[in-house]
This record gives C-alpha cells, sequence and structure tokens, in this order.
C-alpha cells in the first residue's frame, strides 16, 4: 500500500474477536483497512483508537470517557452485540463519536441460555455432572423440581425476554413480567402477566433478569428485592453483573432464603467475589450468553456492515446515541440530512454575530421524515465552520445547547412550488438570516432562496456569494477582478429582493480566491455584503 493509499483509507481497529465474515466484509470494502489487536491494555487502547475512524469492541474493552477526551480520528465505535454499559455513551456523544450496536442479533442465544440456566438449577446439573466424574453415584442428593407449572417472573420483556416468555411458555410454565418500558397490553399480547416488580417478587419460583444496565437500574436486585423474593425462589441473571448486588446475593443463598442463582455475568469480570461462584447452589459460566457460533455470525457480520455503511456512506443505522433508524428510513432522509447541513453552512458562513437561535421549518415531502435528524444535520452545518472542536451530527444538539443557541424544527404546510423543502433561519445577535433549499434528484441538492430572494444554485465546492445594490456594472466588475486573477467562474446565479432595490448573487468559482482578490471585490462600490463560502463537493 502506498503512503497516499494509506492517508486516504479509513483505519477500524477490532479489539475483540468478532466472526471472520464480519472481518471480509470490512477487509473486502473499498478504501478501509482493518487492524486487529486483541491484545492492548487501556493505555494501549486509548493510543490506538486515536489513529483509527472505528473501534469494535464486545464487552471486555471498557471505553471509558478518559479515553474518549481526546478521540483523534475516531469517529464511530461499533458493539457486537447488545450491551453497551462498557461505552461511556455520553463522553462518545461529546465527543462526536457514533456508537452503534447490534441488538437482538444474540437474542435467541442469551434466551437459549437461560432456558439452559433454569433447568440447570431445577435439576443440579452441574452438580450432579461434578459428583459423578468425581466417582461418586448419588441419585438420591440431587431430587430436582419440575418447572411445568411453576411461576418465572422476566425483569425486563425486551427482546431476550420475549424469546424467554416464548420457551417457558411451551415448559407450561406460568409467566409474569414487569417493564417500565412496555404497556400492559404489549406485555398481554406475549400471553404474559404484566406485574409490578414486588409483585414478581413475592410471586416468582424464578425470577430471571433481563434489563440492560444503566444508572437506573444497578442494583435492580439489591438486599431489600432479594428479601422480598419467595422462600426458596431461584435467581437466573444472563442480563449484566451489576442489576444484582452480589454481596446481598450471597448473604441470602448463606442464609438458606433461595434455592439456587445461576450466573452468567458478574458485577466484575471475571468475578472477584469471594465465595459465590463457589457456592454450592449457584451455577455459573464466564459471560456465555451470546458464545455461540450463530449469535457471532449474525452480531460480527452486522457490526461489519453497519461500520461500512458509516464509513464509507454516512449511514447510521442502530445508533444508540443518535435518532434510530431503518436501512429504508435512512436512505431516505440521508440526501434531507445533507440539505440541510448544506444550509446550515450556508448560514453559519454569512450570518453576522454570535447565533442564539435555529429554526427548521420542513414543508411538502419533506414532512414525512422525523425532524430531529435534520435538526441535528442543519446544526451541524452552521457551527462546524465556526468551531475550532469537531461538530458531528451526534453532538451538535449539544453542543449548540453548551453555547445556550437554541434548535426548533416545525413542519408546515403551507404550499410551496416545491414537492419538499427545508427552510433554516438563524437569528444572531446582529439580525435574522433566512436560507431555503430542495432537492432535485437525491444528489442534487439546490439551494431556491436566500433572505426571501429566489436563487438557483447547487451549494457544492467554492462559491462567492455577495449582496448589492440591483445597478449595473456590478457583476461586470467582479467578473473582470476573478479573470485577472485567473479564477474560472462555473455558474453565475443572481436575483431581485422584493423592492428594496438590493440584489443577492451567488458565483461559484472553479479555485478558491486568493485573499487579495477577496479584498479587491469587497472594496467595490455598491457591495454590502461579500463572503467566500465553502461547500463539501
Ligand atoms: C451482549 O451484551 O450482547 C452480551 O452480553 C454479549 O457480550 P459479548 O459480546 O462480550 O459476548
Amino acid at each position: 500500500m502506498s503512503g497516499q493509499d494509506r492517508a486516504t483509507r479509513q483505519r477500524v481497529l477490532v479489539a475483540e474477536p468478532i466472526a471472520a465474515g464480519g472481518i471480509r466484509m470490512l477487509e473486502e470494502a473499498p478504501g478501509l483497512e482493518v487492524v486487529q489487536r486483541f491484545d492492548l491494555t487501556p493505555s494501549g487502547l486509548s493510543a490506538a483508537l486515536r489513529e483509527h475512524e472505528a473501534l469494535i469492541v464486545r464487552s471486555k474493552s471498557r471505553v471509558t470517557a478518559e479515553l474518549l477526551a481526546d478521540p483523534g480520528r475516531l469517529r464511530v465505535i461499533g458493539r457486537a452485540g447488545t450491551g453497551v454499559d462498557n461505552i461511556d455513551l455520553d463522553a462518545a456523544t461529546r465527543a462526536g463519536v457514533v456508537v452503534l450496536n447490534s441488538p437482538g442479533g444474540n437474542a435467541v442465544a442469551a434466551a437459549e441460555l437461560t432456558m439452559a440456566m433454569l433447568l440447570a438449577l431445577a435439576r443440579h446439573l452441574p452438580q450432579a455432572n461434578a459428583s459423578l466424574r468425581d466417582g461418586r453415584w448419588e441419585r438420591g442428593r440431587f431430587l430436582g423440581v419440575e418447572v411445568e407449572g411453576k411461576t418465572l417472573g422476566l425483569v425486563g420483556i425486551g427482546r431476550v425476554g420475549r424469546e424467554v416468555a416464548r420457551r417457558a411458555l411451551a415448559f407450561r410454565m406460568k409467566v409474569l413480567a414487569s417493564d417500565p418500558h412496555v404497556t400492559r397490553q404489549g406485555i398481554e399480547d406475549l400471553g404474559i402477566e404484566p406485574v409490578t416488580l414486588p409483585d414478581l417478587l413475592s410471586r416468582a419460583d424464578f425470577v430471571s433478569l433481563h434489563a440492560p444496565l444503566a444508572t437506573g437500574t444497578r442494583h435492580l436486585l439489591g438486599g431489600a428485592e432479594i428479601g422480598a423474593m419467595k422462600p426458596g425462589a431461584f435467581l437466573v441473571n444472563c442480563a449484566r453483573g451489576g442489576l444484582v448486588d452480589e454481596s446481598a446475593l450471597l448473604a441470602a443463598l448463606e442464609a438458606g432464603r433461595l434455592g439456587g442463582a445461576a450466573l452468567d455475568v458478574f458485577e466484575e469480570e471475571p468475578p472477584s467475589r469471594a465465595g459465590l461462584v463457589s457456592h454450592p447452589r449457584v451455577v455459573s459460566t464466564p459471560h456465555l450468553g451470546a458464545s455461540t457460533v450463530e449469535a457471532q455470525e449474525r452480531v460480527g457480520e452486522d457490526i461489519a456492515a453497519k461500520i461500512r455503511d458509516y464509513l464509507c456512506s454516512g449511514t447510521i443505522l442502530d445508533a444508540v446515541n443518535f435518532p434510530s433508524m431503518s436501512r429504508e428510513e435512512g436512505a431516505a432522509v440521508r440526501p434531507i440530512m445533507d440539505l440541510a447541513e448544506r444550509l446550515g453552512r450556508f448560514l453559519g458562513q454569512v450570518a453576522v454575530g454570535g447565533v442564539r437561535r435555529l429554526e427548521l421549518r420542513c414543508y411538502g415531502d419533506f414532512n414525512r421524515q422525523s425532524l430531529r435528524p435534520l435538526a441535528m444535520a442543519a446544526a451541524k452545518g452552521v457551527l462546524a465552520p465556526v468551531l475550532a472542536e469537531a461538530v458531528s451530527y451526534v453532538n451538535a444538539l449539544g453542543v449548540a445547547a453548551e453555547r445556550g443557541i437554541t434548535v426548533e424544527e416545525a413542519r408546515s404546510h403551507e404550499a410551496t412550488p416545491f414537492a419538499g423543502l427545508l427552510r433554516l433561519t438563524v437569528d444572531t445577535d446582529a439580525g435574522r438570516s433566512t436560507v431555503a433549499g430542495t432537492l432535485y434528484t437525491a444528489e442534487h441538492p439546490r439551494l431556491v432562496e436566500v433572505d426571501g430572494v429566489a436563487v438557483d444554485c447547487s451549494p457544492r465546492g467554492s462559491i462567492l456569494y455577495f449582496r448589492n445594490r440591483d445597478v449595473p456594472g456590478v457583476v461586470g466588475r467582479i467578473g473582470t477582478i476573478l479573470g485577472k486573477a485567473g479564477v474560472n467562474i462555473a455558474s453565475l446565479q443572481l436575483g431581485r429582493g422584493a423592492g428594496d432595490g438590493m440584489a443577492v448573487s451567488l458565483v461559484g468559482v472553479d479555485t478558491p480566491l486568493p485573499a487579495a482578490t477577496l479584498a479587491e471585490i469587497a472594496a467595490l462600490p455598491d457591495l454590502t455584503a461579500v463572503r467566500q463560502l465553502r461547500f463539501p463537493d
């Protein structure tokens, strides 16, 4: 690979093993280079991630705020799996780094492990297996219980919880679920009884956790909740270690309050708390919930495709710190986001004074989209040209809020001459500026209005923008100066204001103007504003 190739290639750091199919997909994508490093220490990861556009992890790597304080080239983190509690999402969002995950791809694997754990607890399988291996034949010691007719309480009824429920119902268990994020009707439609957490704990013979780990769910099962479980009940945790207070669990097991616990996940991994995994009524595995051939193929290939699509075409799918959209929604909204960003860039370069407020109005067909991503794109466009820090779709609203800039979006049902139209208004200390744009096709954004003056301009490359008194000779004088400087004019758009004697001109140029040429133009009579604008090609 030549030095030039290397400079233009985007690098993907794979910090934990993912399926070979995923690696192949990334290696085959034009312009991507894949680096696999499974041996990185936290400081090694900190140094390495800055040199890569993308990072792929599973649950072992901790992507902390410290690591993300100086993200260097990093633009996206892919989690080959569901849980993102090992990634500091706020820090990623502040740094403008998109975090993508692969929800659902390992739900069946996690549900099947949960069922295996439930049955292992009910029938003492690991203990009986160990005893037989030790040469004993202890049929009387391992008297189990049937799960049929027993009550299973699911704490969380998302993708994994639902898969567990389907299997438990096939085993003829009575299934209860508590989930503050799902309606009673939604739970009932699954053939499950919706209950509160206290009700679930007091009624379930088996309690199984299926909630994500977040600030509000840490120690969801603390001493009080474990104490409220039915005497002799079993606890299964194949979700996240931090959901259970392990000291309280160990105390309850030692006091004989619980029948047993099956744990695939721990507060610290590998587990450090003495006595828990060695407890005779604990069945444990080393975080194997997603460890099946099928699940690894699914999530590895899924996250590789999402990283490739983000780096190669800007598609954001299943981001946990950006509005979620399907592949089809993404394809429809991307050109409109690009338009919104170009309108933002226009005003970011033209508006005078400190920005106080942005308002994006959508008309016609563009109203079919969710507006938030469009507002994020417009805010990025306005802020990126004026701020030294990196502004991305992901952190644009946060960066705006930090500066006291309000960002509003609205739908308008007013008719316009265009199938779809976006109108962006920026209020600054010095006044108000407005620009509107449409899409001729997905690849052809156009500016169609500047401060109420109709124009028709492709917002790409270098554009010389000026406002002038609508008198003869202005454009001719500017053309002469550009010709003298060897700057070729690629397009010319003139628009006249409604009776105020002012005009707006947008001159597309093949090469940026030297500073002296710009100064010479700015000194001409009859001009009130001159700016050289830059847009992505
Ligand atoms: C997940 O959150 O997807 C599971 O816990 C799997 O984690 P792993 O990718 O580290 O096996």
